[in-house]
């Protein structure tokens, strides 16, 4: 099975992508964490991608080939992966079905996650990270319980660059005017399957579960 999870910043991608791979065998493959890894790393990747994430900005679409070509070429992703944030623009969806094609794989199932731009800015602005262990918190909606210190590895939490009101802002009207159309190039295909991301998480998850249970 090959996913494709969709939706806003903020939405929720990264925090049901977990879940679903806590109960699923799926590779998780986040551009998002990716180039986030490129840019700690200091590698070419991540020197380009820098500036145009740092300001909420798409990174190029030859960046973004460059990497997916890579990660797709490793076997872990043979048996099915879940693609968080990618395709984020059209020419991505149909490089993707190009590169699927000639791996003989195809995109089974599109999970759209719908939200208003008003819900997300306290969803992005008091998001904070565990860098260690990855796990997601919120300073309004799932605090750690020692403010700035990892409940489960006690790491100290960070923010990322990009939450604030001013990149958050590019990152909409980035998601409206590129990533919308994604949603409807797989919709013509009839493989999209929309999900009320406003609810509370376990809802939220509740809803993508039935989805899957009907696919597997
Ligand atoms: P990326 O890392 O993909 O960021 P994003 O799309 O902006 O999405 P986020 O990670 O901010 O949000 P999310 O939907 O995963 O939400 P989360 O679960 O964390 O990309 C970052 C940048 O990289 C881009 O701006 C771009 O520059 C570049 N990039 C990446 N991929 C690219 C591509 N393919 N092409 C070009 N450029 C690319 O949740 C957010 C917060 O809300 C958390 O605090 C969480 O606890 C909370 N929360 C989640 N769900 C709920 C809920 N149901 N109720 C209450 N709180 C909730």
């Amino acid at each position: 099975m090959n996913l494709l999870i969709i939706g806003a910043p903020g939405a929720g991608k990264g925090t049901v992508s977990d879940r679903i791979i806590n109960d699923y065998e799926l590779v998780h493959v986040s551009t998002g964490d990716m180039l986030r890894e490129a840019v700690k790393n200091g590698t070419p990747v991540g020197l380009q991608a820098q500036g145009y994430m740092n300001r909420g900005e798409l990174v190029p679409d030859e960046v973004i080939h460059d990497i997916i070509v890579e990660r797709l070429s490793r076997d872990d992703v043979d048996a099915g992966f879940l693609f968080d944030g990618y395709p984020r623009t059209k020419n991505q969806a149909v490089d993707l079905d190009e590169i699927l094609k000639q791996l003989d794989k195809k995109v089974d199932c599109v999970i759209d996650l719908d939200i208003d731009d008003e819900d997300l800015i306290k969803r992005i602005t008091g998001r904070r990270l565990c860098p260690d262990c990855g796990e997601i918190y919120n300073i309004y909606y799932k605090p750690s319980k020692t403010e700035g210190i990892c409940d489960k590895c006690g790491g100290t939490l960070i923010q990322r660059k990009d939450d604030n009101p001013d990149s958050l802002k590019v990152r909409l009207e980035e998601y409206h005017k590129n990533t919308q159309p994604v949603i409807e190039y797989y919709e013509k295909m009839d493989i999209v399957r929309h999900v009320d991301a406003s609810m509370s998480k376990d809802e939220v998850y509740d809803s993508v579960k039935n989805i899957l249970e009907g696919l597997y």
